[in-house]
């Protein structure tokens, strides 16, 4: 019997099968302000929900009788090995979904050994996610403010603490309009803080924006930015936000360590496309220089493919991970992570791959898109 109290709801005790098991789970269990606000995409959100239908339409082209009896979802990203080409994409107030945040995300990705993209927005503090983990492979994901005294001294905090790499996001230089948020007028509860600023922000009074003074990005930022980035760290700098090949061909040219393809789950510009269309134009201009990441939409394992096939080193997940934590914290972080990797090792075999080094475009059927 079902101690589910909820008619037509999910409960802790059924069994979480696929992604969007979690994602039911999430949107019954949060708060209507708190699901909506990790739901949201801009306006009319054709983008967002572009991202996921966009893997619908590409068709696959398995080969068969290649020996798959072993597999190796194994890869690289930076030179760092992680367990499979999947990491957590930096997504803000983890302590939303779960009351110990970030803290449990760092430690779900640690013990899957993958790679997790702090969010500038942490509700847990650089320093506490990184003890929480020691052994982790972190990223860290950077804003850059009108105050550049604020960005650098973060950086010299995530350096200091052995982040592995700087993710300076590049499509907001302005916050996208998210209507439920503005109808929900969606703030950060009293009891939780952008943990990394405490004491600057929160000395601020005036207008707020998701719990931070409004106006505090800097949308005069530009590629000599990326320069100016680049003189404060030793740290490789990847852009987030790239969706074209111009700007892709700028990021080499700027000396900069990676891309990740990113429409930033479609909360920014609508209109603009999918991710996983944008990629193939941007893997063309790069050419193996500098290597090129992907998030947006990734649902299953054969989006994973899908996404590798068409030359992302690698992916990110936003949204799943904040349903994994608001399921059962580190525990269901975890799942999604295992479940996402037994779905990419399947399809992988089920399409004749036996290390993510044999996945090429010869697996997509370029002939259906
Ligand atoms: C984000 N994203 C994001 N990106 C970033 O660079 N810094 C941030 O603080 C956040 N915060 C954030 C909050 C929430 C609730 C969401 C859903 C997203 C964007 C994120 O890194 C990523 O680009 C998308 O989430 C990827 O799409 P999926 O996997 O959610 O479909």
């Amino acid at each position: 019997m079902s101690i589910c109290n909820r008619e037509g709801g999910r409960c802790a005790e059924m069994a979480m099968v696929c992604l969007t098991d979690f994602e039911e789970y999430a949107k019954e269990h949060l708060s209507k302000a708190t699901w909506d606000y990790y739901a949201a995409g801009a306006d009319e959100c054709c983008t967002r929900d572009d991202n996921l239908l966009a893997y619908k339409r590409i068709r696959l082209r398995p080969r068969i009788l290649r020996d798959v009896s072993v597999s190796d979802t194994r890869t690289t990203v930076q030179g760092t090995e992680i367990s499979f080409p999947v990491g957590i994409a930096p997504t803000a107030f983890h302590c939303l979904a779960w009351h110990e945040g970030e803290v449990a995300t760092a430690r779900a990705t640690e013990a899957l050994n993958t790679c997790y993209i702090t969010s500038t927005y942490s509700t847990c503090s650089v320093e506490e996610i990184a003890a929480a983990a020691p052994n982790g492979y972190r990223w860290f994901q950077l804003y850059v403010y009108r105050d550049r005294k604020l960005s650098e001294q973060i950086v010299h905090r995530v350096e200091g603490l052995g982040y592995k790499a700087l993710v300076l996001t590049v499509d907001v230089p302005y916050t996208g309009k998210r209507r439920d948020d503005i109808r929900n007028q969606f703030k950060l509860p009293p009891h939780l803080k952008v943990k990394n600023f405490d004491g600057v922000f929160q000395e601020t009074a005036g207008a707020e924006e998701y719990g931070i003074p409004a106006n505090t990005l800097d949308p005069s930022i530009s590629w000599k930015d990326v320069y100016w980035l680049q003189s404060i760290t030793r740290l490789p700098v990847i852009i987030k936000g790239i969706l074209t090949k111009e700007d892709a061909e700028l990021a080499v040219e700027h000396g900069v360590s990676g891309i990740i393809v990113s429409n930033h789950g479609g909360r920014q510009l609508d209109g603009g496309p999918a991710s996983i269309d944008a990629l193939s134009e941007i893997v063309d201009t790069v050419q193996g220089r500098i290597e090129v990441y992907l998030d947006g939409g990734i649902r299953t394992g054969s989006d994973v493919l899908k996404a590798l096939a068409l030359g992302a080193k690698c992916v990110f997940i936003g949204r799943p991970a904040v349903w994994g934590l608001a399921y059962k914290g580190e525990e269901g972080l975890r799942e999604v992570l295992q479940i996402l990797n037994d779905e990419f090792r399947l399809s992988m075999a089920l399409s004749g791959c036996r290390n993510v080094a044999e996945i090429n475009r010869n697996l997509i059927q370029f002939s259906k898109l």
